[in-house]
């Protein structure tokens, strides 16, 4: 263009930095506007995902109209930011071709007179038009890349804040694995675990010593440390170093791999995935044969539950499956520990909603497998009763310990609970 004609050029282009300037503002609006706009439809997608989920809580307390009333107040928000961006690109558009428009005036009105004093030719200047009218779009291009390249940035940093954290619990440089046979005894010394930001010790000094092949019971009040135990045991929270051991070896050296691969944990909130109930059962060991599914099964006190399932061990279960009740939901889990091959297995309060009759069945199976060693949390004594020792913690700590028959004829807290649940067995027998 310079080449062409330097004055018209000059004067068609004064009026581009104003386009640039305009973009920008009104891009920076935008970026604004749309942040609002994904913000509120973030918070309405939460919303109609609780209420998708907590829907039976919604009808049993009558609470449809204030959902409706709380779905109203986001979507209008919602709705308004969106008309607000839209009103925001709506004015930018035709304000841009209105300026772009000005140039072409200029050019028009100041190149007819340089025309007919010979300074340009009528070829040059109607190259002076398009080459102007082609500025006009990648200028504006220029003005928006740089908001979305902004707006881009929050994203991305949000992103990178996910990808950037690194997991707290990882292998030590020098964590190994464990001898091909693992007994499965555990000791703990000294355990302690406070949980970030907590004022107190949630373990408190633990110690204990299990033997392989030993299956014991932890009991205690709510709140006392047993899944904090538990979970120790998983290293699924931190631990520190020389307070917890598998076959005499600091469980902070072995591989984590290796650790979870010799302790099954069956937590007190069962997780089943949308898929088969066999699949769920080989969660652990997808490779698992039929047989062995079947046995953990068995094992597991679910075999009948299954035969009466529509599709056997191909029914589907999980969220978008059957609906399992809380202790056929238990018993997969449990199975699931079961067909892994660990040492070890912790059920944490796994027994809570079986019937008594089935739990003596899983515990029958249980106190016959010498294999494995097995850590029985639970609230309900009857359990503990059954198994070949227990171990009674309160606030964190260990404080009896031997079997069930001599806890309950020493004073103490084993044998306040115990009383404590003979009474409740025979309100809630005398009352039905
Ligand atoms: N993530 C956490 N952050 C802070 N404190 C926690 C956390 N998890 C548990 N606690 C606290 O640690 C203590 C022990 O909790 P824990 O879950 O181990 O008890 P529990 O014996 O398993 O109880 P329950 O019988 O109800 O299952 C409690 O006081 C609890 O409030
Ligand atoms: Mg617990």
């Amino acid at each position: 263009m310079l080449l062409i004609n330097k004055t018209l050029t000059v004067a068609s282009l004064m009026i581009f930095p104003m386009i640039l300037i305009i973009v920008s503002l009104f891009g920076g609006r935008m970026v604004s506007q749309r942040k609002v706009q994904q913000e509120s439809l973030s918070k309405l997608s939460d919303l109609i995902q609780e209420n998708l989920s907590g829907i039976s809580a919604i009808k049993i307390y009558a609470q449809e109209d204030a959902e409706k009333k709380e779905f109203n107040k986001y979507n209008t928000v919602y709705r308004n930011s969106a008309i607000k961006l839209a009103r925001t690109a709506s004015t930018l558009f035709p304000l841009l071709q209105g300026i772009s428009s000005i140039s072409l005036l200029i050019l028009l009105s100041l190149g007819t007179s340089q025309l007919e004093n010979g300074f340009i030719t009528i070829g040059g200047l109607v190259a002076l038009i398009l080459f102007v009218e082609r500025l006009v779009f990648p200028t504006a291009l220029l003005g928006f890349t740089l908001n979305t390249f902004q707006l881009g940035q929050v994203s991305l940093d949000r992103v990178e804040e996910i990808f950037q954290n690194i997991p707290k619990i990882v292998d030590k440089p020098n964590a190994k694995f464990l001898r091909k046979k693992v007994h499965g005894s555990i000791e703990a010394k000294n355990l302690k675990i406070r949980y970030e930001g907590s004022k107190f010790n949630s373990l408190n000094g633990l110690n204990f010593k299990i033997n392989p092949g030993e299956l014991v019971a932890i009991v205690g009040p709510v709140g006392c440390g047993k899944t904090t135990l538990a979970k120790s045991l998983g290293r699924t929270i931190e631990i520190p170093d020389g307070q917890l051991y598998l076959d005499k070896t600091d469980i902070k050296n072995i591989k984590l791999s290796e650790l979870r691969k010799h302790i099954a944990i069956v937590p007190q909130e069962a997780f089943l995935f949308t898929s088969t109930i066999s699949d769920n059962l080989k969660f652990g060991e997808p490779k698992a044969s039929k047989n062995t599914v079947k046995k953990s099964a068995i094992n597991a006190g679910l075999i009948d539950d299954i035969n009466s399932f529509p599709e056997g061990f191909k029914t589907i279960v999980g969220e978008r499956g059957i609906t399992l009740s809380g202790g056929q939901r238990q018993r997969t889990a449990l199975g699931r520990a079961f067909l892994v091959n660990a040492s070890v297995v912790v059920l944490d309060d796994a027994l809570a909603s079986v019937d008594n009759k089935t739990a003596a069945i899983i515990i029958e199976e249980m106190r016959e497998n010498k294999n494995k060693t097995i850590l029985m949390i639970s609230h309900q004594l009857s359990v503990a009763a059954t198994c070949n020792r227990v171990l009674v913690m309160d606030k964190g700590e260990i404080i009896q310990e031997g079997i069930h028959k001599d806890l309950i004829r020493t004073e103490g807290l084993y044998k306040k609970l115990w009383e404590r649940e003979i009474a409740t067995n025979q309100i809630a027998n005398k009352n039905f």
